[in-house]
Formats: structure tokens, sequence, C-alpha cells
């Protein structure tokens, strides 16, 4: 019996050592042995989420967003370190060519959302619901958005609405389809208001706001409204909000990349900053191509194959 018992011992301890002993040989003998560290893969960056922006609210640092609708432009505003991407119906308009943001269907935008979502790593990415989708009833507006986050990597969706929406945000919401409301100027109303009019009924505006925030609007895009409109809002609401053409007090602020660029032929918002002029670079270079192809420069030996 004694000699079972301390041979069953003398085996368990022999079996321990040798695993110690093995896990302590292994970072201490491998990188001696190739003199070489690890190598780690690299980092990527985090993706933002739909808390952060409400964090950043609570901190007091300024959200930035821009639009994009493409792999290459959504890759780069990616890199510079946008906080947020917005696949906006301002598409129809900018790359569509429509004269405003109605006809663009729901397929059409989910395919720049899924274009746009596989080049972005890190902002937060919000789509825009074209009209008329998610004013068909509750029900279809959760079809509709459901449809944007299952086939993008899209992570929610933006919708123009105000204090009579209150049903409809709640419903997405309890979906667990994140929202962003749009107040102010609505785009899509554009045949109603009569043109693109800056908002100033600040009962209303107000209204809308809370509304969307009661209703559980994660973030209030605000556009065109007054300045001092929006500080208020900016100021009664936990939820972060988002400004075009409501001045400098919102949490945050969105432009459309087409008119940061100077890519928009045609009518610029006064609300608008153009920090490069793309479309006389891109003349430029068309100009340029033209001339070298018709006077025999393009291509040279070194661009051809022998
Ligand atoms: O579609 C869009 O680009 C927008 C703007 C307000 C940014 O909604």
């Amino acid at each position: 019996m004694w000699r079972f018992l301390a041979a069953t011992f003398l085996r368990c301890a022999g079996a321990a050592a040798i695993r110690l002993l093995s896990l302590w040989s292994l970072p201490v003998t491998m990188p001696c042995m190739t003199e070489e560290l690890p190598s780690t893969p690299p980092r990527k960056r985090q993706r933002t989420t739909v808390p952060d922006f409400q964090k950043m609210k609570g901190a007091g640092q300024k959200i930035t967003m821009l639009t994009a609708y493409d792999y290459p432009l959504a890759a780069l505003l990616d890199e510079a370190g946008v906080d947020g991407i917005l696949v906006g119906d301002s598409v129809s308009v900018v790359v569509q060519g429509h004269e405003n943001t109605l006809p663009v269907t729901l397929d059409e935008i989910i395919y720049h959302a899924e274009i746009v979502g596989r080049a972005v790593e890190h902002a937060l990415v919000i789509v825009d619901m074209p009209f008329p989708t998610y004013r068909l009833g509750v029900h279809k507006a959760i079809e509709n958005a459901a449809r944007i986050l299952k086939e993008t990597r899209c992570q929610a969706v933006k919708l123009e609405c105000g204090a009579q929406q209150a049903d409809l945000i709640s419903g997405l919401v309890d979906a667990g389809i994140p929202v962003m409301a749009h107040v102010g100027l609505s785009p899509q109303a554009v045949h109603q208001l009569g043109g693109y009019k800056v908002q100033r009924n600040e009962e209303q505006l107000l209204d809308d706001a809370l509304t969307a925030e009661r209703s559980g609007a994660f973030a209030v895009l605000m556009e065109c409204i007054p300045s001092e409109i929006a500080a208020k809002i900016t100021e009664t609401l936990a939820v972060p909000t988002i400004g075009i053409g409501a001045g400098s007090a919102c949490d945050g602020q969105v432009l459309v990349t087409h008119d940061v660029l100077g890519l928009t032929s045609g009518y610029v918002p006064r609300f608008a900053r153009q920090y490069a002029n793309l479309a006389q670079t891109i003349r430029t270079a068309a100009d340029a191509f033209c001339a070298d192809v018709r006077q025999g420069r393009f291509p040279e030996d070194t661009e051809s194959y022998k």
C-alpha cells in the first residue's frame, strides 16, 4: 500500500516538474535560439461606437463627421481620423447627379454603405434612410433599417424626423437599431418647404430634438438653424448634437465631403467651408493627359513593355 502511494506521488510530482520546466523554457529559450523577438501583428485601431459619441460629449470633445459614398474616399477620411462617416442621401446629388435627395433608393444606399463599411476601420459609420423608407409604418421602417445593418458593416441609421416620429424612433431603438435624428431643415421635405430654408421655429426645434432624445436617439443632427437655438438645444440635451449650418456651439460638425474638397459644381451652401479645389486639380490633370496623348508624349518607353 505505502509503496503504491509513494510511486503515485513520484509520478505526479515528476509530471508537474516537466510541465513547469517546459513553460519556463518557452519564453526564455525561443528568442535566444532565433535571436529574434516574436513579431506582433499590426494593431488595428478600435472601431468608434455609438456610446463613444456620448462619451465625447461628456468629455467636451468635439465630434467630427464627413460624408463618404465610396471606398477610397471613406478609407482616406478614416485614416485622417474623422470620428464619424455618414453615407448620406446627399449621394443622390453629389454622386448620382440628381437635383435633390429624393431619388436615391434603399438598394442604392445599401450598395454605397456596404462599400464604405468595408473601407472604414475606425470611424462610426451612419447611413441615411432614403425617402420614404422609414415613413411606411414602424414595422416596415424596422425591416428597412435592419437591412442596412445586416448587409453592411455600418452601425447606425439617420432619419429626418421630429416630434411626430416618437414611435418610429423608439420602435427602431427597441429593435436594437441606433438612430441619429435629423432635425431642422429636412432636405427630403424640399417640395413641402418650397426650397432649402433656414428653420427658425425655436419651440418646434426644441420639441423635435427633445422628443428624439426621449425616444432613444443617440445623437441629434441639426441642419440650417440659427446658432443661438442650436446652442440652447445643445445645452439642454444629454445626447450629442451634430451641426451643419447650426453654428459652433454644437457638440460636433458634419459637412458633405464633396463641398469640403471643392468637388461640387454649382451651388455651395453658405455653411460649407471648402478646404481644397479638387475640381480644378482634376480638370488640370485631365487637360494635361489629353494634351500628352494628342501630341505623342504619352506613353513613353518607360511606360510601355518590350
Ligand atoms: O445626406 C447628407 O449628406 C446629410 C447632411 C446633413 C450631412 O444628411
